[in-house]
């Protein structure tokens, strides 16, 4: 039997740290400061001739105050077993994220002992301790049901999209990986931005009603011979899970013959034959090199879905010269951009189209801005520096602009 302290620890009982985006610190700083602004209200608001006693507690609880704390549990025997149950319903309600809850439920675990102690009941403790327990088990379930899904996102690009989960969940469907790879290879990214999907996770309302009236994902897959129709293929889709589902970021056992039909159906190439050794060339990082299967010529991707589409490409190079000392100067190849992506994609949302307009910043990119719009989520990663920074600081490029830097922009 664990020893009942009358002295509640001011430690948090729970150990456990979820392993998702946890709210950490700031949050619970807004917690306390939500609660203190509580207390000082209190005595004012209708409920407050109940809540001085739980106000007074947690004064106490936080600062230690040992014996004044005991003078209150002495003298408010009747009021607790309510004040903990009070307590627990507020921590379970469902608005509540898992910091707030614990903590609530760890203020109701303190009175639960005190009144055990002074009081000689240990029911309303062991009641809190039963619901602490299975919110632990609960929030370790929910972690690792995002560590499951996560392992899908393996492959840089490919998505997880499980937004309306519990919809999915009452259909006995699975959540969906979308193989933004695998698209690549068919289409380039103007064909599905910024017609089809805005260039932004979760920025689009994917849903079935959606798709099934040929928008978002049924652009293509419905049944007008460009992809699979949703009839019938429902766990194609909603793959998460299933068997095969693996196979959509394995790039040692894919389905070459499969690709290959796909493209030429659509006008595409997946020339597999190119491929040295029969293997995807990947990066240190794991990412595929794209580039390297363009100068293998392995693939061609279809550039639009309607006939008379005028491609607008930008030929040019954009240098950017370095601040720092230690890195080397950029090397922006608008071509190799412009083939794949719309000026409307990166103009004027990402980068003012105007040279030396941007003042770009790593820390701003680490943030999902300028080039981090794209590299580290879908092409290749920041840790790979020096295929950025890749022109040594007074070599010239020839033809290029240059972007100067300046101290004060
Ligand atoms: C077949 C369609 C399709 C093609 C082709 C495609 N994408 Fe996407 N892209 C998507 C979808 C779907 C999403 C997710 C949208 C959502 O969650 O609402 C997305 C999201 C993104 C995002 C947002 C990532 C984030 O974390 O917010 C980026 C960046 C992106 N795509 C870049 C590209 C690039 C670069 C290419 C070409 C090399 C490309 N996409 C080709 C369909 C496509
Ligand atoms: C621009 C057209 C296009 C769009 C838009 C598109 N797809 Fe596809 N997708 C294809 C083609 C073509 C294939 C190859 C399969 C085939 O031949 O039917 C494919 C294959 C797939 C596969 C591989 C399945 C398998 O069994 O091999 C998945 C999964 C998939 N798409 C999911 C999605 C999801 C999810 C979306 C929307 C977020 C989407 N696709 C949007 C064209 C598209
Ligand atoms: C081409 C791929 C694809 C196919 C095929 C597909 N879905 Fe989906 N479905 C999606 C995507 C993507 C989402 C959005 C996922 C999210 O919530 O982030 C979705 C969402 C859903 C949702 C939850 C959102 C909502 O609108 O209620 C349900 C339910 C659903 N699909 C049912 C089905 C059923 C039933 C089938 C077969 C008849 C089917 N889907 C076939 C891609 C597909
Ligand atoms: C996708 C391209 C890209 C990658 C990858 C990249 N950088 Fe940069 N970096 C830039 C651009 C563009 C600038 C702005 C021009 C400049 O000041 O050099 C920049 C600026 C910088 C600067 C000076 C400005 C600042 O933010 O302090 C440093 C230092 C730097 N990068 C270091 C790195 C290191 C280290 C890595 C690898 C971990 C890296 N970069 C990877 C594109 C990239
Ligand atoms: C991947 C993003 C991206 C795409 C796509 C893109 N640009 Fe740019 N563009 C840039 C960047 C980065 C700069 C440099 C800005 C700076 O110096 O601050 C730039 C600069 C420019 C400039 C000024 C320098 C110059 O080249 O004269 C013009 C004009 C421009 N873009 C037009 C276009 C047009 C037209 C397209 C489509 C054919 C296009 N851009 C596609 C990123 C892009
Ligand atoms: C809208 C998406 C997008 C943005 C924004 C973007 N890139 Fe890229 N970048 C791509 C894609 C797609 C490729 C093709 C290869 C891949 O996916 O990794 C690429 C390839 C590259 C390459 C290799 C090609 C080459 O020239 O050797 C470099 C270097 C590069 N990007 C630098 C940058 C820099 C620097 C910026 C910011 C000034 C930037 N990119 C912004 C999407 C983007």
């Amino acid at each position: 039997m664990k020893m009942i302290s009358p002295l509640p620890s001011t430690a948090h009982t729970y150990r456990f740290k979820p392993s998702y985006k946890s709210p950490g610190k700031k949050k619970r700083r807004l917690a306390a400061a939500l609660l203190s602004a509580l207390i000082i209200l209190a005595p004012y608001s209708a409920a407050g001739a109940e809540n001085a006693f739980r106000n007074e507690f947690i004064i106490n609880y936080k600062a230690n105050r040992f014996p004044q704390q005991a003078e209150l549990v002495k003298k408010n025997k009747e009021a607790m077993p309510g004040e903990i149950k009070a307590l627990t319903a507020e921590a379970l309600s469902p608005d509540r994220d898992f910091e707030d809850r614990m903590y609530l439920l760890d203020i109701a675990n303190a009175m639960g002992s005190m009144y055990k102690y002074w009081h000689g009941d240990e029911k309303p403790l062991l009641e809190v301790e039963t619901i602490q327990k299975m919110e632990i088990a609960r929030e370790r379930q929910r972690a690792a049901e995002a560590e499951k899904w996560a392992r899908y996102e393996k492959l840089l690009g490919n998505f997880i999209m499980k937004e309306h989960l519990k919809q999915m969940e009452a259909e006995g469907l699975n959540p969906v990986i979308f193989p933004h790879w695998l698209h690549r290879v068919w289409f380039q990214c103007k064909v599905c931005h910024q017609d089809i999907f805005v260039m932004k996770r979760g920025g689009n309302d994917i849903s079935k009603t959606h798709i099934l009236e040929g928008k978002q994902c049924g652009v293509c897959h419905a049944d007008n011979g460009i992809a699979f129709g949703t009839k019938g293929n429902c766990e194609r889709c909603h793959n998460a899970g299933k068997e095969g589902a693996g196979r959509l970021q394995d790039m040692a056992n894919l389905d070459h013959k499969k690709i290959k039909e796909a493209a030429s159906r659509l006008g595409a190439e997946w020339n597999y034959e190119n491929l040295p050794a029969g293997r995807i060339p990947i990066d240190r990082w794991g990412f595929i090199d794209w580039l390297k299967l363009k100068e293998l010529k392995v693939f061609n991707p279809v550039i639009s879905l309607t006939k008379g589409f005028k491609d607008e490409v930008r030929d040019n190079k954009i240098l950017f010269e370095s601040g720092n000392d230690l890195a080397s100067n950029v090397l922006f190849d608008h071509k190799v951009h412009s083939t794949w992506i719309k000026c409307s994609t990166c103009h004027p949302a990402v980068f003012k189209d105007s040279l030396g307009g941007n003042h770009i910043k790593m820390t701003d990119m680490s943030a999902g801005k300028f080039c981090g719009h794209c590299h580290g989520k879908v092409s290749f990663t920041f840790a790979d520096c020096l295929r950025c920074h890749k022109v040594p600081k007074g070599s010239s490029v020839s033809g290029a602009l240059i972007h100067e830097f300046k101290i004060a922009q």
